[in-house]
């Protein structure tokens, strides 16, 4: 059978929160430990977030211990995942090199979400070239471990595209040699896009409106009392909206039956709880204290496992240590690959110099 190869990964510029885990982190694990991986290759993307961070490289290397800590924290495993360093795999920056030949600037400015992040960024009159190209660099980070699978959130679907283009674009000139990816979305629709705490579209650091995974029990407590729910919902009596309702879109993505069961046993499902909220009658306040239930049982785990390791914090030195360099390794392998089918590859064999001899015979 061919060989399934997950890779994945983040940019380190800032603590992972709840998003990531519902968007991303959690399908991780439960693939790892699916066992039905023959390789699994999680990426600090420090090189990507340099492409617009260049001036604040001090929070990229600030961030790639918190990202380390987040990965480990909820259950990655250091024996069956390599968890590395973007960077390290010098590799990789020169098969982007190589790439962008395959790609034109007009099909980069198509990207929906590089174009979305040059807005977010005001980048509009001045866009650093490295930020544009990084669908490119993403591609390499892809294609170099073969990967089979690559597990992210719907946002990330046009750099799957892309890296598919540049598969097809690559195996047509030079030859088959690069692995064409599936992405792999997560199945719960509400999982696929969280909400900020204070109901806008997408959680960020800047806009202050995120749960962290290494937060604390009180701080997650309070932010989730002071969620976005439905400001038409006034009195108690009243009947509440479900739409762009953070409270119930947080539920959407982390409860089921047995919460009910155990924190709110009046209810069977979220569907008894959200008919009621319809209908009237039911307060925000005891949606909220639900749900706080709900995520404290989901996070205080990862709380947990993360202080335990930080308190050894050379050991996750050692196990990025020990990822890049695997990583590197199997980088390497692509790379030559690649070399030999695009013919660059001078001094790796004795054909460059046989056909040179021929030539000046
Ligand atoms: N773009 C991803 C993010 O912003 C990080 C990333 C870089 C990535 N290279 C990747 C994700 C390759 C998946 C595969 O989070």
């Amino acid at each position: 059978m061919a060989e399934k190869v997950i890779l994945t990964g983040d940019r380190p510029t800032g603590r992972l929160h709840v998003g990531h885990y519902a968007g991303s982190l959690k399908r991780r694990v439960e693939l790892q430990n699916s066992g039905e991986y023959d390789k699994i290759f999680i990426m600090i993307a420090d090189a990507q977030a340099l492409t617009d961070n260049a001036d604040n490289p001090a929070k990229v290397r600030d961030n790639i211990m918190e990202v380390a800590l987040d990965y480990l924290s909820v259950g990655l495993d250091p024996a069956k995942s390599d968890m590395f360093v973007q960077s390290y795999v010098t590799e990789l920056t020169e098969l982007s090199f190589y790439y962008m030949n395959l790609v034109t600037v007009s099909r980069l400015q198509r990207n929906p979400t590089v174009k979305a992040e040059i807005q977010l960024r005001n980048f509009e009159t001045s866009i650093p070239v490295g930020f544009f190209t990084y669908p490119i660099s993403q591609a390499a980070d892809i294609t170099a471990f073969a990967a089979t699978t690559v597990p992210v959130g719907e946002d990330q679907m046009p750099m799957i595209e892309q890296t598919k283009e540049i598969v097809h674009k690559f195996n047509a000139v030079y030859g088959e040699t690069l692995t064409d990816p599936q992405i792999l979305l997560p199945e719960n629709k509400a999982c696929m896009r969280l909400p900020g705490i204070d109901g806008k579209a997408k959680m960020s650091k800047s806009l202050g409106n995120c749960i962290y995974l290494s937060e604390t029990e009180e701080d997650v407590r309070k932010k989730v009392m002071s969620m976005f729910t439905d400001p038409g919902h006034l009195r108690i009596e009243d009947p509440g909206s479900l739409e762009g309702n953070t409270v119930f879109i947080y539920l959407d993505a982390f409860c089921n039956d047995a919460h009910f069961a155990e924190y709110l046993p009046e209810y069977a499902n979220l569907d008894e709880l959200k008919a009621h909220y319809q209908r009237g009658g039911l307060g925000d306040v005891k949606v909220k204290k639900f749900l706080n239930n709900v995520l404290q049982e989901e996070l205080s785990p990862i709380r947990a496992r993360r202080k335990e390791y930080e308190g050894r914090i050379g050991d996750v030195y050692e196990i990025l240590e020990q990822g890049s360099k695997a990583a590197k390794e199997r980088a390497a392998q692509t790379l030559a690959k690649v070399k030999h089918a695009m013919k660059i590859d001078y001094f790796d064999t004795q054909e460059f110099l046989e056909e040179q001899k021929k030539k000046y015979r």
